[in-house]
């Protein structure tokens, strides 16, 4: 038996503990998750059979009465953290994720795992009646509804924060949101996670600006790099982001429910 060391990272969803020789411990918030655990340790084992970089999960726990994944601990900043010190590997660092992103995109995933579209209707479906008004969230069902199925490996929450920088390359953490489903789907939510962080308040206007062009740069590089490994109909690319967008209500950021509104009511028929 492991005791747990010292917090290395924490987030919404899990707290990152230290855990002995060479690992980390990343415990759930929630004392329900036990099943969702299951499946990302069932899903990095399979992206690291297929040869993707990914922490190796050990073995599944439960500390406090919550479930936990034990896995390799991996060395090295996150790419965004990678990026704020060396600015000047904006293409590099986009690329790694674009490619890496891509190649994940390839990998068949278990069964079992939950559905992207059914993870997003559930999400759209549970904001409505919240800030997501009735007949914008019924747009974005139907839409929805009018798009694929997939078979592959999708990561739910890839962006700069959740690939680790290390001298052999990335490395992909953070699986809380994996699901299987169809690669533009998941490309469709980096996308737009990519285009979303905001500079804290405050930033003078100069430097707000600055970082606007440079983070379209940055996703420019980004999709420019997974586009060389897989291909992306546009028209589809958009119609996932207007799911995702609708399903982003069901985060509950207030700071964004205006922006995510404007974004649908300006893609809406004008009867929605
Ligand atoms: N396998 C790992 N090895 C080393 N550090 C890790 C590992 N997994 C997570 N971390 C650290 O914990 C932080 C949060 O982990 P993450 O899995 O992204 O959870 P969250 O849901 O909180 O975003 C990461 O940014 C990283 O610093
Ligand atoms: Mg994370």
């Amino acid at each position: 038996m492991t005791s747990r060391g010292r917090l290395v990272g924490q987030g919404r969803e899990a707290e990152i503990f230290e855990w002995g020789d060479g690992a980390v411990l990343r415990l759930m918030r929630d004392p329900a998750g036990g099943e969702r655990a299951a499946q990302q340790v069932e899903a990095m084992r399979a992206a690291l059979e297929a040869g993707a970089p990914v922490p190796a999960a050990r073995e599944l726990i439960e500390v406090d009465g919550r479930p936990g994944i034990v896995m390799d601990r991996v060395d090295g900043p996150a790419l965004m953290d990678a990026l704020a010190r060396r600015p000047w590997t904006l293409f590099s660092v986009a690329r790694t994720l674009g490619e890496l992103h891509a190649k994940l995109g390839t990998i068949e995933a278990p069964a079992d795992l939950l559905e992207q579209r059914a993870f997003l209707r559930m999400k759209i479906s549970g904001a409505v009646g919240g800030a997501l008004p009735d007949p914008l969230a019924s747009w974005a069902l139907e839409v929805l509804d009018g798009l694929p199925d997939g078979d592959r490996l999708c990561h739910g929450e890839y962006h700069v924060s959740n690939v680790l920088a290390t001298p052999s390359g990335g490395v992909v953490i953070d699986w809380t949101n994996v699901t299987r489903g169809h690669p533009t789907g998941d490309f469709a939510r980096s996308v737009l996670l990519t285009a979303m962080g905001e500079a804290p308040p405050g930033t003078p206007r100069i430097i707000t600006m600055l970082r606007r062009s440079l983070q379209g740069v940055f996703n420019g590089a980004y999709q420019r790099a997974y586009r060389r490994g897989l291909a992306v109909d546009d028209g589809s690319l958009e119609r996932w982001k207007i799911a995702h967008v609708a399903a982003r209500f069901f985060e509950g950021i207030e700071s964004e429910y205006q922006a995510l509104t404007r974004y649908l009511e300006a893609r809406a028929p004008r009867s929605a």
